[in-house]
């Protein structure tokens, strides 16, 4: 057996070898200190309890028939009855926020695995004139809203250890667009180490374990551990707007989506859009067991529906925005419960006995990740809010394709451009049909249509690229 440098790492050592983790010590003899110590680093992180715990959902990945009905949705406004509900949940949204006791939460911890990037996923540039990044349209959406209500908004960004640091300075580097440095926080989530069959963890590199983050259910930990939710508190904070870093069109904190949940006294509160055909990637909600859920699209065909309904009346399309009251995420989530731990099979790069890096072509290894709509199980009151895919949803997940820089670009170009053509400006067109020119509006000077509406000069003529501020 190696033996550690000093007692402690003796003992951590020994824990690993009881624990059949001791092949990631077979390279001790050859690493520098530097090495040892990053090894260490890791090794101490690594809670051995947990491993033991999780190695029973190992093999587990089909999971047996579940049966869920359709969820009820807020439907987007038709009548004219929907429509004074929305006028009155968008008064009431509107004097929470005015009111100070809201702010926003961004998941950005995430690899990007699909995109293929180095790089944060949030310093991905995405507007189609200016090239802003996708942290920059965010900061702006939240700074027009602080100086429209006069109030400071925090903003609390999760990171994990792959991109904590160059989060951190890409904002310290743009002057946090503009934004009050105090209000904005990052707090870095937690990782869990991949396993593989047996139940025996990789090394990725012949110092270092393979780690990866907990998932966006890791939300509630972080933000109990880091003491954010406490902080959040302090600034006097009620509900916590969540979404995700790659969504551009995002409308924080929507005062129509906070009225209804204020108005049902919700716990926790979600948007859908339709789901654009059967066959897309989204995952949908359901009602299971009384509560709702999600359900990935990969894991559809294990329902069956209530009332004679089928898969395809599932259309409500998890798009990952949430309210969360504060209260509750600190009382019933954060301290008391966690999340349940979703599995997958996946291929896990890893250095093999040679000390060679090998990246598997087929799943070898089982990762673990805890998924935010878990905690929808925990709540008394919820609501789901139907909206416009068009107005506010088109995510960057892959490098080409759906929901890639390409489908980001137009999706921001078609709705600068109905915008336009809502306050009557003619907006000159291709062949096609899709608007000849680039066009940009600065979340800076309206962040959503009806603050665009507000404030556009009608007489503006649209010659050229545009990028109005
Ligand atoms: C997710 C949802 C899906 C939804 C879609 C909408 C899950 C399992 N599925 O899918 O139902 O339709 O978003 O866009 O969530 N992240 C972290 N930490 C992590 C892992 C992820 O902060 O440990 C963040 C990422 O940075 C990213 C977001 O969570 O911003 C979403 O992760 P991603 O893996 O892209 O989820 P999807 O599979 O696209």
């Amino acid at each position: 057996m190696v033996r550690g440098r000093n007692a402690e790492e003796q003992k951590l050592v020994q824990d690993m070898v009881e624990h059949g983790q001791g092949h990631l010590l077979r390279f001790w003899e050859d690493l520098g200190n530097g090495q040892k110590d990053m090894l260490v680093n890791d090794l101490r992180r690594i809670d051995l309890d947990w491993v033991k715990s999780v190695r029973h959902l190992l093999h587990e990945e089909s999971h047996g028939r579940r049966t869920a009905r359709v969820p009820e949705i807020i439907e987007i406004p038709r009548t004219s009855r929907q429509r004074k509900s929305l006028r009155q949940a968008y008064e009431r949204g509107e004097a929470l926020i005015q009111s100070g006791k809201t702010a926003a939460f961004t998941a950005a911890g995430g690899q990007s695995s699909r995109l293929g990037l180095e790089t944060p996923k949030g310093t991905y540039p995405v507007t189609p004139v200016r090239e802003k990044s996708l942290f920059q349209v965010h900061a702006e959406k939240i700074g027009f809203l602080q100086d429209k209500y006069g109030v400071s908004i925090p903003w609390l960004i999760m990171t994990s250890e792959t991109n904590h640091g160059q989060t951190a300075r890409f904002f310290e580097e743009n002057g946090f667009f503009g934004l009050d440095p105090a209000l904005v926080r990052f707090i870095e989530q937690g990782m869990y180490p991949a396993l593989d069959g047996e139940g025996r963890m990789f090394l990725r590199e012949m110092h270092r374990v393979f780690l990866g983050p907990t998932g966006h259910g890791g939300t509630f930990q972080t933000l109990n551990e880091s003491g954010a939710l406490k902080w959040l508190k302090k600034h006097g904070v009620e509900e916590l707007f969540y979404f995700q870093v790659d969504n551009v069109l995002i409308d924080i904190l929507d005062p129509v989506f906070l009225g209804h949940h204020l108005a049902g006294r919700c716990q926790m509160s979600s948007k859908c859009v339709m789901k654009r055909d059967p066959e897309e990637k989204i995952g949908v909600f359901v009602i299971e067991e009384g509560t709702p859920t999600v359900v990935e699209y990969s894991e559809l065909d294990t329902l069956d529906l209530e009332d004679g309904a089928h898969v395809e009346d599932l259309k409500a399309g998890n798009v990952a925005i949430h309210l969360i009251n504060i209260d509750f995420a600190l009382q019933e989530i954060g301290v008391k419960a966690h999340l349940p731990l979703h599995v997958a099979h996946k291929a896990i790069p890893h250095v093999n006995d040679a000390g060679q890096k090998v990246k598997p072509t087929a799943p070898n290894g089982y990762k673990f990740e805890a998924f935010i709509f878990d905690a929808l199980k925990y709540v008394q009151e919820t609501i789901i809010m139907e909206v416009e895919r068009s107005e506010e949803f088109s995510p960057l997940k892959n490098r080409t394709g759906e929901d890639s820089p390409e489908t980001v670009f137009r999706d921001q170009l078609r709705l600068f451009a109905s915008w336009f053509e809502d306050a009557g400006i003619r907006v000159p067109r291709d062949s096609h049909g899709e608007p000849l020119y680039k066009l940009e509006v600065s979340p800076r000077f309206a962040p959503t249509r009806t603050s665009f509406l507000e404030r556009v000069d009608a007489g503006l003529v649209i010659e050229g690229d545009l990028y109005l501020a």
